[in-house]
């Protein structure tokens, strides 16, 4: 009965949200990102990786620029893929997902110039003095962004939950000091690409996202070119922060363009109807906020298929985290975003 009566109203959905985007109405799905960007919002976009591209029925979805305006290479744009020794470049993976968001006339983000992790060994064990590695990361991110444009996530991860700076190779030899060459790097090799600061655990106001509001600032001041603030998004089902939309405006409250970045909501297996179902109110609860604030500009999926999710390798026993199932069906969470949207 629960079935049916969710059948209806997604059906119902389904109809209403056709009128407004004047799709066909007949089994076509809404199209998230041209309901996106009826908002007022410039994409709704989804990350994906090199090695699922051959999947017909999944890139069938992805090659919909109705469906996804946006593209982030999961991983080829890393710094272990492109730039696997010092000073020799390999972009050919990146140039794929670049080529893909072309063709279909996506935008493209840059993920990502500087992170601790997925580093090649000659950086992640090198030994450098702090000069040395300023110009490292300098020639990396100002090679990266002058080859693939648009927007960049030219620092990842750099705080501890607890507003520290994260000690890893880029802290331990400069101090914090990688992050203005970093930012300085990518404005010079293109100033119109959007640069962004992005991290987890800063959907709601907490110690992380006061101290990025307090960091940023305080390198605007010194002339540090930051656009935005990527809030990456890996949420649990049923766990969300309640104040994400004042936690976005706080942000755009001091200047900052805001993205969700890489959003997916797991879940503790096997999945049940009342666990998609909240699932589904938790997507809704995310698009809602960042409709809601004006300098939320954009929402990107962390892969949109639960058979190409990163959750179950990285967490044991969790998963069904993405909006379409592992058969590139929509789940409720898909009805969820659509609903979150239409208010
Ligand atoms: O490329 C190798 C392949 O040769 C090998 O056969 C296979 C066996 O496991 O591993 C492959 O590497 C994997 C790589 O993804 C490429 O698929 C790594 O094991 C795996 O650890 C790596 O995971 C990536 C993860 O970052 C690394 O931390 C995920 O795909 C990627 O989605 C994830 O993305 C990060 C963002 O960049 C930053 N924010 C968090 C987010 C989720 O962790």
């Amino acid at each position: 009965m629960m079935v049916m009566k969710s059948q209806i109203i997604e059906t119902t959905l389904l109809a209403l949200v056709a009128i407004a985007t004047c799709a066909p109405s007949s089994n076509k799905p809404p199209f998230l990102n041209l309901i996106t960007k009826q908002n007022d919002k410039l994409y709704f976009g989804t990350a994906t990786n090199n090695v699922q591209l051959n999947d017909t029925a999944y890139a069938a979805i992805l090659d919909d620029s109705r469906m996804f305006g946006q593209i982030t290479a999961a991983n080829s744009m890393k710094w272990f893929d492109t730039e696997p020794e010092r000073g020799h470049f390999t972009f050919q993976d990146g140039d794929v997902i670049r080529d893909l968001a072309k063709r279909n006339g996506q935008l493209l983000r840059g993920h990502n110039c500087v992170w601790h992790n997925q580093l090649p060994d000659w950086v992640a064990n090198g030994s450098f003095t702090k000069p040395d590695l300023l110009d490292v990361v300098k020639t990396h991110c100002g090679t990266l962004v002058g080859h693939y444009r648009d927007s960049w996530d030219i620092v990842n991860e750099v705080l501890n939950d607890d507003g520290t700076f994260r000690e890893d190779i880029f802290f331990n030899t400069t101090g914090s000091e990688y992050i203005p060459t970093a930012f300085h790097a990518a404005r010079a090799a293109d100033p119109h690409a959007k640069l962004y600061a992005n991290d987890f655990n800063i959907e709601g106001i907490n110690a992380k996202s006061e101290a990025y509001r307090n960091l940023i600032p305080q390198l605007r001041k010194q002339g540090v070119p930051i656009d935005g603030i990527g809030i990456q998004s890996h949420l649990i089902v049923g766990q969300l922060p309640t104040d994400m939309k004042e936690n976005m405006e706080a942000f755009t409250a001091i200047g900052l363009e805001v993205a969700i970045t890489e959003l997916d909501i797991r879940m503790t297996l096997p999945e049940t109807e009342e666990l998609l179902e909240q699932q589904k109110k938790d997507y809704a609860t995310v698009i809602e906020a960042c409709n809601a604030v004006k300098g939320c500009v954009g929402i990107t999926v962390w892969d949109f298929s639960d058979k190409y999710s990163w959750v179950p390798g990285s967490f044991a026993g969790q998963g069904a985290a993405c909006p379409w199932d592992e058969n590139m069906k929509e789940k409720p969470a898909f009805f969820g975003i659509v609903e979150g949207f239409l208010g």
